[in-house]
């Protein structure tokens, strides 16, 4: 068995899109997601032209522990449309990477992929997440912006960084003196 969950993605977060975690070396969604983006959105997704998934980055992107390197499968319909993931760049942050397959681009998958990352980060006690991406990729700026992150450009780049809120934490109990 491959699929791990937990009690946060057991339920659907946006119906019909639903989310799981991405298991440890668990090869065929990457694939899957790799094989359904064209050139232009591999080359957004990787920043370099990809025509093939080289075997070290295959082994890269399955090699998650769901702690430090955290990953997360889009589903429609039992079919692999999306994957998110993060992984930890220093204590409490971590570099995001997104990825839609084209067929279902612009129709929410990469905003609800983000949206079950911010919320897996958050119970996971992640103060920042961080983003990298071509400064002309339109929908990745939305996206990260739509979700409150702050822009900046360099180098033909956006950078994207976004504060997650912390847990609310339970409130003290009332003492009697
Ligand atoms: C970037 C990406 C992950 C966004 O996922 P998505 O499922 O297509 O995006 P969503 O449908 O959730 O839409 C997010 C926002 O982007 C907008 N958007 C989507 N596609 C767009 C496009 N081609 N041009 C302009 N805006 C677009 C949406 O309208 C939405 O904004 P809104 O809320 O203001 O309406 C996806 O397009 C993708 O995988 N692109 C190729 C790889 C990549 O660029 N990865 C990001 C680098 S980390």
């Amino acid at each position: 068995m491959n699929i791990k969950s937990t009690s946060m993605i057991d339920q659907p977060l946006l119906d019909p899109v639903q989310l799981r975690l991405l298991g440890h070396e668990e090869i065929q969604p990457v694939l899957d997601v790799f094989h359904g983006m064209s050139q232009r959105s591999r080359f957004l997704r990787f920043m370099t032209p990809m025509p093939r998934l080289p075997g070290s980055i295959l082994r890269a992107l399955v090699d998650v522990d769901q702690d430090k390197h955290v990953a997360m499968v889009a589903m429609v319909d039992d079919r692999t449309v999306g994957l998110g993931r993060y992984m930890m760049t220093g204590r409490k942050r971590a570099e995001v990477g997104l990825a839609v397959i084209d067929e279902y681009q612009a129709r929410g998958i990469g905003r609800t992929l983000l949206d079950g990352l911010v919320a897996y980060g958050t119970i996971r006690g992640m103060e920042a997440f961080t983003f990298s991406t071509h400064f002309e990729n339109r929908a990745a700026l939305k996206l990260i912006r739509a979700a409150g992150a702050t822009v900046t450009f360099e180098d033909g780049m956006a950078q994207g960084q976004l504060s997650l809120s912390p847990r609310p934490q339970p409130a003290p109990h009332a003492t009697n003196g």
